[in-house]
């Protein structure tokens, strides 16, 4: 196993966001996390990478705790993430952005940052000019971008929070492919959150189901698209397989 949770809890005052969540990640596996708005997927995440302590539980990355570790130490441990609303330095250019992270959150000493940045954008296949500001980057540039510089500390383990929102259709089947390619080139273990169903069904070996703060389900696509607990908090018959 790569990631553990063991009965992880948070509270933020009197609402319980996340409610003595266990899961096992495999070495090698895209693992999705789906659930209603406010289930606290976010919130999960965050707790992996150390931007909230938890209330209760452990979380271990490599058989070693790392609960309450802060989020830097995280970060060079092997665990980087992206945010559902990409926030790259917006007055920095596409390459400074992906340099910060390669020279500051590396696990390693990087011998030739830049071209280990251009290299990465390369991978990404970030499409714009490198000297291209991140405020004037379009949605999937953005992506793309953050993508590149999540990857540039050298992650294991990579935390990825609704990447496919407001993509279009081919943009969409474009980022698929990226993250398997991230997987399987570079050998990082993904975990996603995603309401986009077509990422879920398409890329995630196995699948957890958050429902205010609790998991309810867990299994491959196909087997909690079916679970009765899961159709009424949150697939509806739409996804019934
Ligand atoms: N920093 C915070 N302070 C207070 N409440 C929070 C904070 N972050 C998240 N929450 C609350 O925790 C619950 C879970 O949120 P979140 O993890 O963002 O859900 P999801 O990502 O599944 O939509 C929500 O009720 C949200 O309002
Ligand atoms: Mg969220």
């Amino acid at each position: 196993m790569i990631l553990q949770t063991e009965s992880v809890t948070k509270r933020f005052g009197g609402l319980l966001a996340l409610d003595t969540v266990s899961l096992s990640v495999e070495q090698g596996e895209i693992f999705g996390l789906i659930g209603p708005n406010g289930a606290g997927k976010t919130t999960l995440l965050n707790v992996i990478a150390g931007i909230y302590e938890p209330t209760a539980g452990i979380v271990k990355f490599k058989d070693k705790q790392i609960t309450g570790l802060n989020s830097e130490t995280i970060c060079r441990k092997g665990i980087a993430r992206t945010f559902q609303i990409c926030q790259p330095f917006p007055k920095m250019t596409a390459l400074e952005n992906v340099l910060v992270a390669a020279v500051f959150g590396n696990r390693k000493a990087i011998a030739d940052p830049q071209a280990w940045a251009e290299e990465l954008l390369e991978f990404v296949k970030f499409a714009m000019p490198r000297d291209t500001l991140a405020r004037n980057l379009n949605t999937v540039q953005l992506k793309r971008l953050d993508l590149a510089r999540a990857l540039a500390s050298n992650p294991e383990l990579l935390l990825l929070d609704e990447i496919a929102a407001g993509l279009t259709p081919g943009e969409l089947l474009e980022l698929m492919d990226l993250v398997r390619k991230i997987r399987e080139e570079r050998n990082v273990t993904i975990v996603l959150v995603e309401h986009v169903m077509k990422v879920i069904m398409g890329i995630c070996d196995r699948v957890a189901v958050l429902h205010y703060g609790q998991k309810i389900a867990e299994g491959t696509y196909v087997e909690v698209a079916k679970d009765k607990k899961v159709i009424d908090a949150y697939l509806g018959e739409k996804y019934l397989l």
